[in-house]
């Protein structure tokens, strides 16, 4: 396949749903499948062709689905398996297209092949889990291995049925499936086919970066304090893992027109990225990143009271160094936030000028080249929410760390709560608000978890009423990246930065067909620059109401941005 050859999901402009927190229909406090059908006309409107759905198989929601106790059913709280095939027949209806959440790597500890691997030794599906004996240290047993969990704690859990441990790089109601297994593999793609057959037209394939696991299970060297070791390395980005991913395109992708985004996250380079989703490495179309995720000051912070800034520099170095090197070599998504971080207006955006911070943002990134991922309630510019103890969380992840840290530890709890509120993925997943009505019009029930109370200001109701809403921006930023007219330059044109050194404009030229540029003011203050060798034709989108700008004195307004037709003078 060649870079340029034009495949639908290259062109299409996807949507993230939390199903949880999207939109309850029979009042239970809990999004439901149903709600996702009765907003695919918003959806349609706001210019998006692409779902991809948080997981909704059964689970006992240890990590809201992530923890999957039945892979080819639906959860009784999300609906039936005839409302999922209702489901992509609407959408297919709109022409929007959806992608399941593929969750490979693990499953519940409630699913029936851990239920048999736990009881015996020797049972068929022992090797189905990855079980290590613990080890002896000074007359002490001891997990196999020093290695943490990314929930905290060991990744290693002890089973008393046979006393033997098990490895869960996330939970411990998560046990690590054993890719090395073929029957697991084999499994785990009539799964993925069962998906595929029922119209699904992909996936984004969870946590993919860690199926494979180092073979010798020895310590970690690693130089840290902490008791069990954040080795990644460990069980991260691991060469056999390519040999199973290209099984998996082999027996089964390459059998379909469809799209896969694997999730590949912290740690990964531009090089690995090319290794997972290369033109001809026939293993997935795309792979997820986080670099651009934390370009700020929340996880250095003294005081949780300190004033969250954006790090421009190190924000624009790593669009770039994604942009450029994956440019003709692999596909790319671009996104700014998805269920496991905080939200893109807290972190980058500033809250009290929601609208021109948010479509600030909105221009600087859905212009570059890459699949667009909108995660749900960032067309409205919805925020982080103010937890103020424990029990306002709801992340497994943020409960084993708190025991960890406050209850085991000695760590000032406040001091905890208070670094934990900038940083949990709890921030992405209150409840869509669609309206200033009880539980933010979200559901007609106490939901599930809680709305955040600035729902009766920020809210999709309201900013459907609005001409000069983000809502209304975001239409406008999709429907000009889809313009027949540009289109081409949009998908196919190539990245250069323009105005590297500048500490608080970012701006690139994309160039195909047509040469297009981006001016974008990240900061709250007026920045005046000088941009030479361009020439404006054609103002393509700003938000502010302007006229045709001179790029040799530009004054950027606060968060002021531009998309331009430009010509080369030079
Ligand atoms: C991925 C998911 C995250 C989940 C984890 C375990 O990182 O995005 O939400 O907790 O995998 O499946
Ligand atoms: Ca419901």
């Amino acid at each position: 396949m060649s870079f340029l050859e034009n495949k639908w999901w290259k062109q299409a402009i996807g949507y993230q749903i939390y199903l949880r927190s999207f939109y309850d229909t029979n009042g239970d406090g809990i999004g439901d499948i149903n709600g996702i059908i009765e907003k695919l006309d918003y959806l349609k409107d706001l210019g998006v062709d692409l779902l991809w759905i948080c997981p909704f198989y059964k689970s006992p929601m240890d990590d809201n689905g992530y923890d999957v106790s039945d892979f080819y059913d639906i959860s009784p709280e999300y609906g039936t398996l005839e409302d999922a095939k209702r489901l992509i027949k609407e959408a297919h209806k709109r022409g929007i297209r959806i992608i399941a959440d593929l969750v490979m790597n693990q499953t519940s500890d409630e699913h029936e092949w851990f239920m048999e691997s736990r009881k015996s030794l020797d049972n068929p599906y022992r090797d189905y889990y990855i079980w290590q004996k613990g080890k002896i240290v000074d007359g002490k047993e001891v997990e196999p291995t020093n290695w943490a969990s990314f929930f905290g704690g060991s990744c290693w859990q002890k089973d008393d049925i046979t006393g033997e441990y098990y490895m869960k790089i996330f939970s411990k109601k998560m046990p690590d499936l054993n890719w090395a297994n073929e029957a697991v593999r084999k499994s785990m793609f009539v799964m993925a086919k069962f998906w595929l057959d029922l119209g699904i037209d992909g996936f984004r394939v969870d946590a993919v970066a860690h199926i494979a696991r180092s073979k010798t299970f020895e310590d970690s060297t690693m130089d840290s304090n902490e008791k069990y070791k954040p080795d990644w390395r460990k069980f991260s980005n691991l060469p056999k893992l390519h040999d199973y991913l290209k099984e998996f395109n082999h027996e089964v992708l390459s059998k379909y027109d469809v799209m896969t985004v694997g999730e590949v996250g912290g740690g990964a380079m531009p090089k690995e990225a090319i290794e997972y989703a290369g033109l001809n490495r026939d293993e997935l179309n795309m792979v997820f990143n986080f670099d651009h995720n934390w370009c700020n000051n929340v996880w250095d912070l003294k005081d949780p009271n300190e004033k969250v800034v954006t790090n421009l520099p190190h924000l624009k170095d790593m669009f770039d160094k994604w942009q450029t090197n994956l440019y003709g070599n692999a596909w790319h998504p671009i996104y700014w936030l998805n269920h496991d971080q905080p939200r893109v207006m807290s972190q980058y955006g500033n809250v009290e000028k929601r609208i021109l911070s948010g479509s600030m943002l909105a221009t600087a990134l859905y212009f570059m080249w890459g699949t667009p991922f909108i995660y749900q309630g960032e067309e409205i510019g919805m925020t982080n929410y103010p937890f103020k103890t424990i029990e306002d969380f709801n992340d497994v992840s943020v409960k084993n760390s708190y025991h960890i840290a406050c209850v085991e530890g000695n760590q000032d709890k406040d001091r905890f709560i208070g670094f934990t509120a900038h940083r949990s993925r709890d921030n992405a997943r209150t409840p869509m608000q669609w309206k200033n009505a009880p539980y933010a019009g979200f559901s007609s029930a106490k939901p599930w978890f809680h709305e955040n109370p600035n729902y009766t200001s920020i809210n999709v109701e309201d900013e459907q009423n609005n001409p000069d809403s983000l809502l209304n921006y975001y239409k406008k930023v999709l429907k000009l990246r889809k313009d027949p007219t540009y289109i081409d330059t949009f998908i196919f044109g190539d990245y250069e930065q323009v105005l590297r050194e500048h500490p608080s404009v970012y701006a690139y030229l994309r160039s195909y067909e047509d040469d297009i540029l981006v001016v974008t003011n990240f900061f709250d203050d007026v920045q005046t620059v000088s941009i030479e060798g361009l020439e404006v034709e054609v103002l393509l989108l700003s938000n502010y109401k302007n006229t045709v700008p001179t790029l040799k004195h530009l004054v950027l307004r606060p968060y002021e941005s531009f998309v331009l037709k430009v010509k080369k003078t030079i």
